[in-house]
């Protein structure tokens, strides 16, 4: 591929000095709508080891070769690009980042980064029981687990495997090892939106947060206005029976959270549909073959992988990243139009 030219990136340096001895590019990463992005999702694998519904294809997927993959070297090495870049809060997604050989390493080695202040995972949770204790240790600041049903054979339907004690008891792993969790809960009209409160009740002497979240559409996954429990729904349903009390958050912070007196957890819910938060969007995405995505809902753009392959220095790598975020839109495209964006399956984006 061709080197990134200084033209490319907006930058302008001074007499005979080329990018990679530039101090200039490590500026933060604001883009066109003056949003500063201290946050970075990295996909450490397209695979897992569920079948979710509203997140793998039903036609199936065309896994990534491995070799397609970021190797844990690239991963640590573009991590520390972004930490420079200004990024101070790192995910690791999926797929489920858990079935990638070494994970519980790689924790170790992005957390030891100068600027990572907090580092996340979103799991299924069924790699927790036997991995929990480690994560700890190796510095792992929160874990966001899936779970959308309580019910044994609901749970099933849902992911396609009969695992719902494995994920209990990853839960129940998390908390002892002093790991603070959220709880992630996709609400679906005549899948599970009869569990709210069950859900909610978990929090009554759990110090967990369970978050609802509004279906949201992805390549393959057959969403449909109708399929969308939005937001005021679910408050409705949950304060029948329980008074909602607001907390103050981060403005970046993409979930509503609110707590109910006496109980040791809190209830949040993720308004993507129905309440965006695109204006405080502090987010990028690294997909698991190393490119870049800007947003959820776009398709991802240059391969920081070639770029990293190719013999590119830290300073073009990041002057890529800087041009990268300068095409990011002001907010996601409009419901009803958003098939016709090419955007990858929730599997291979990792949320
Ligand atoms: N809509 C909303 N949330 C989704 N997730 C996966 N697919 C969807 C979807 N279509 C969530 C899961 C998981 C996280 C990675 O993303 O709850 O926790
Ligand atoms: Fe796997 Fe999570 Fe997608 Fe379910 S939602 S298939 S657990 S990546």
């Amino acid at each position: 591929m061709g080197r990134t030219t200084l033209a490319d990136n907006g930058l302008e340096l001074n007499g005979m000095e080329t990018l990679c001895q530039s101090e200039s590019v490590w500026s933060p990463l604001v883009d066109r709508f003056g949003r500063t992005h201290t946050y970075l999702r990295v996909s450490l694998t397209d695979r897992c080891n569920f079948r979710c519904t509203y997140c793998m294809p039903k036609r199936g997927i065309e896994w990534m070769p491995s070799k397609s993959l970021l190797g844990d070297d690239e991963v640590v090495r573009l991590a520390s690009v972004f930490a420079r870049l200004g990024v101070t809060k790192i995910r690791l997604t999926g797929g489920e980042p858990a079935i990638r050989k070494g994970f519980v390493e790689l924790v170790g080695r992005i957390k030891a980064i100068p600027g990572v202040e907090k580092l996340l995972m979103t799991t299924n949770g069924t790699a927790l029981r036997a991995n929990a204790e480690r994560l700890h240790r190796a510095g792992l600041d929160g874990l966001n687990i899936s779970i959308d049903s309580l019910q044994p054979e609901r749970f099933k339907t849902i992911t396609h495997r009969d695992v719902l004690s494995e994920v209990l008891a990853g839960i129940e792993a998390a908390l002892e090892a002093g790991i603070p969790v959220k709880l992630n809960v996709v609400v679906m009209p005549g899948v599970n939106d009869d569990e709210l409160l069950d859900f909610v009740e978990l929090t009554r002497s759990k110090p967990i947060t369970v978050r609802f979240i509004e279906f949201m559409p992805f390549s393959g996954n057959e969403w449909k206005a109708d399929k969308v429990f939005g937001y005021r729904e679910m408050r409705s349903v949950i304060e029948a029976k329980y008074a909602l009390l607001q907390r103050d958050g981060e403005p970046s912070e993409v979930a509503k959270e609110f707590r109910i007196e006496g109980f040791k957890g809190t209830v949040g819910f993720i308004t993507s549909m129905t309440e965006d938060f695109c204006s405080d969007c502090n987010r990028v995405r690294l997909t698991a073959d190393g490119r870049l995505k800007t947003c959820l809902f776009l398709a991802p753009k240059n391969s920081l992988r070639d770029m990293a392959r190719t013999g590119s220095c830290d300073e073009e790598i990041a002057a890529a990243i800087h041009s990268g975020l300068q095409t990011k839109w002001a907010g996601h495209p409009p419901m009803g139009a958003w098939k016709q964006y090419d955007n990858l399956s929730m599997v291979q984006i990792g949320g």
